[in-house]
């Protein structure tokens, strides 16, 4: 029989925390159950932006957010399901971050064990109030064959998938108390021919989100359902509630149960055995009570799990033939980098999306450079313009710069080429060319934290901090630099220019205090840049910011000087005069100095 069902396309998954193993088996059991895209749409986690996993046996990225908050609104309020693979001391707080920000979650799983006692019963109580559907602490997880897989549940590897028959739902629950019993319980009743309607893993701490009464709630009242097969241990009261439940006729499906632990009978004292809540202190806790109270309302108890063959022929469940996956998994191979710049096709280069040579003809190296920069064909013309002028104007500025000194220091060295020239790129940084960035995240900041300019520089000030993109060695109020007029010409942008604006009137307090603190060629680049991003590309301030954190605004300038680098490098070469070595005359030596 082929799956008819597809997962619910809509019903959104959030993972809480990266465990690459079990988010690839619910991405594959989605895949096998014919879901047309991932319903993944991100992990929380530290120190990456996207996490790679295959659909199939293609690759594709996750994102990877820091924080849930940083989420898309329409995107966080499309999650149903969130599974948590956190540590246990996080859970608490991590689970409190969801329910804040997931106001449709329905489905919720917890991996983690050692879970403190207080936050799991802080937290039944808070998913209880919601009416998620919830698992753990300690839990594989949860499956609505044919929909959901949150977490382990149902096996790991795509063969384990597709052999376990769990992809069309059928009609016995599964309700266990034990991960691993849990799959054992689901492969036990596929291999007798049955489907499975649910499994829900409860998990084995003292204080599960679910207990096993609601869960057979759950069950009850899901239409598909007909026999409820439960897993329980000694210790705790679960099976009593259960019987009270049956017994107010709040529970009349099939319940064949299987309770561990009659073994500790044998031992003079009560005995803790694997799961916390497993220990029976009184005589009520014991497994045989347990059963006792269980049959005692029309529950068919297993002496063994040998008998539940028999067992299940006497529920009114019905056998089917096995339902194949829609699709199957073939061999996959992880690729060792991802590239959105360029690649081969067709064993052609390819870069942003274009043959080559294609590219090439249709673009200017200042598209190119940006388009190759921002990882996507720009077609502002005046963006293009700008960077081509900027590209051009920063090209040099002389020997008397300190990266170009460097080059040509090592150049007279004796040094190679690339050397030289890397001396020279070395040198740039926050005081020299590499201030770019360093303007643009001040502009950024300034304008959208809606500081004042007074309140920004004197912020600097108290800071005892330059603000980049400001000063100059050479220029100054009285020495205009002729680069910053040819660069304004390209402001008037649609956003009012407000990052240019700003800087500007940042210099008109800092010139104030001494003549060449101007806005540098640093600064405007920097504003105008700014202005021009959000202007002609649209760009968000998640968008710039993500930009200044990668120091994007710095690379025009390295770009560009690294041809002036590279010139002074062929001129020394070119007319060698051999090591430089600065004659005495040239340091001031101080001995004695305090500093
Ligand atoms: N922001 C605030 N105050 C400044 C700045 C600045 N960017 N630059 C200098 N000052 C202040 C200093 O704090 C000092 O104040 P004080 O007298 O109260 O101590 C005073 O101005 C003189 O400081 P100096 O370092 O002597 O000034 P100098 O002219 O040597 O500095 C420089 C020029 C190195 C460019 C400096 O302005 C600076 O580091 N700016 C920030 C970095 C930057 O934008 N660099 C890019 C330059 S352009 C390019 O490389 C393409
Ligand atoms: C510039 O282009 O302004 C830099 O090289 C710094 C300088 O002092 O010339």
């Amino acid at each position: 029989m082929k799956n008819t069902n597809q997962p619910d396309q809509d019903l959104k998954i959030l993972c809480s925390g990266l465990h690459p193993g079990i988010i690839q088996a619910m991405l594959d059991y989605d895949y096998l159950c014919g879901a047309d895209q991932p319903r993944i749409v991100g992990i929380i986690a530290g120190n990456r932006k996207t996490e790679r996993f295959y659909w199939g046996e293609s690759e594709i990225s996750l994102p990877v957010y820091e924080t849930v908050e940083q989420i898309a609104h329409d995107v966080r309020h499309s999650i149903r399901a969130a599974v948590n693979f956190q540590s246990g001391r996080r859970v608490l707080a991590s689970t409190e971050e969801l329910l804040a920000a997931l106001p449709k979650l329905a489905y919720y799983s917890v991996f983690a064990e050692q879970v403190p006692e207080t936050h799991a019963l802080h937290l039944g109580k808070l998913l209880e109030d919601k009416h998620i559907l919830a698992t753990g602490p300690a839990s594989v997880g949860l499956l609505l064959p044919g929909n959901l897989k949150l977490g382990a549940i149902g096996g790991i590897s795509p063969d384990q998938l597709e052999a376990a028959d769990i992809i069309q739902p059928g009609d016995v629950a599964v309700v266990s108390t034990s991960g691993g019993m849990v799959n054992e319980l689901i492969s036990s009743a596929t291999n007798l021919g049955f489907g499975v309607s649910m499994a829900i893993s409860l998990g084995g701490e003292r204080y599960s989100f679910t207990t096993p009464a609601e869960a057979m709630q759950f069950a009850e009242k899901d239409k598909n359902t007909k026999t409820i097969i439960f897993f329980g241990e000694l210790g705790g009261d679960d099976e009593y509630e259960i019987a009270d439940l049956i017994k107010a006729g709040a529970l009349t499906k099939n319940i064949v149960a299987y309770i561990a632990g009659e073994v500790a009978a044998l031992f003079s004292e009560p005995t803790q055995f694997g799961h916390a809540k497993a220990m029976a202190n009184t005589p009520s806790e014991t497994a045989a009570a347990k059963k006792l109270a269980l049959a005692s309302q029309g529950v068919h108890v297993l002496e063994s799990l040998s008998e539940l063959p028999d067992a299940m022929k006497q529920t009114k469940s019905q056998t089917r033939e096995k339902t194949a996956p829609s699709r199957k998994i073939g061999s996959r191979h992880k690729r060792l980098i991802v590239s959105h710049i360029s690649g081969e096709l067709k064993g052609e280069t390819h870069v942003l999306g274009t043959e080559l040579t294609d590219l090439v003809t249709e673009s200017s190296f200042a598209q190119l450079v940006l388009g190759i920069l921002l990882g996507k064909r720009v077609t502002s013309k005046k963006l293009v313009e700008f960077t081509d002028l900027t590209l051009r104007l920063l090209v040099d500025h002389g020997p008397y710069v300190s990266g170009a000194t460097n080059t040509i220091v090592a150049a007279r060295a004796g040094k190679d080429y690339v050397s030289s020239l890397v001396s020279g790129l070395l040198t740039i940084g926050p005081r020299f060319g590499g201030a770019v960035n360093g303007a643009a995240q001040c502009w950024l900041e300034g304008v959208n934290e809606d500081r004042s300019p007074r309140e920004f520089t004197d912020g600097y000030a108290m800071a005892k901090k330059l603000i980049p993109g400001i000063g100059h060695k050479h220029y100054s109020t009285d020495t205009p630099d002729p680069r910053l007029p040819l660069l304004e010409k390209f402001s008037h942008s649609s956003n009012g220019d407000r990052y240019l604006v700003f800087a500007r009137s940042v210099e008109k307090i800092t010139v104030r205090k001494k003549r060449n603190l101007i806005l540098n060629v640093d600064g405007t680049i920097a504003a105008i840049l700014l202005d021009l991003l959000e202007s002609e590309l649209g760009y968000s301030r998640e968008q710039l910011d993500a930009l200044v954190d990668a120091e994007f605004f710095n690379a025009i300038f390295v770009i560009s000087r690294t041809v002036g680098f590279s010139g002074h490098y062929f001129d020394q070469k070119r007319h060698d005069e051999g090591l430089l070595r600065l004659s005495d005359n040239e340091i001031l030596y101080l001995p004695d100095s305090e500093i």
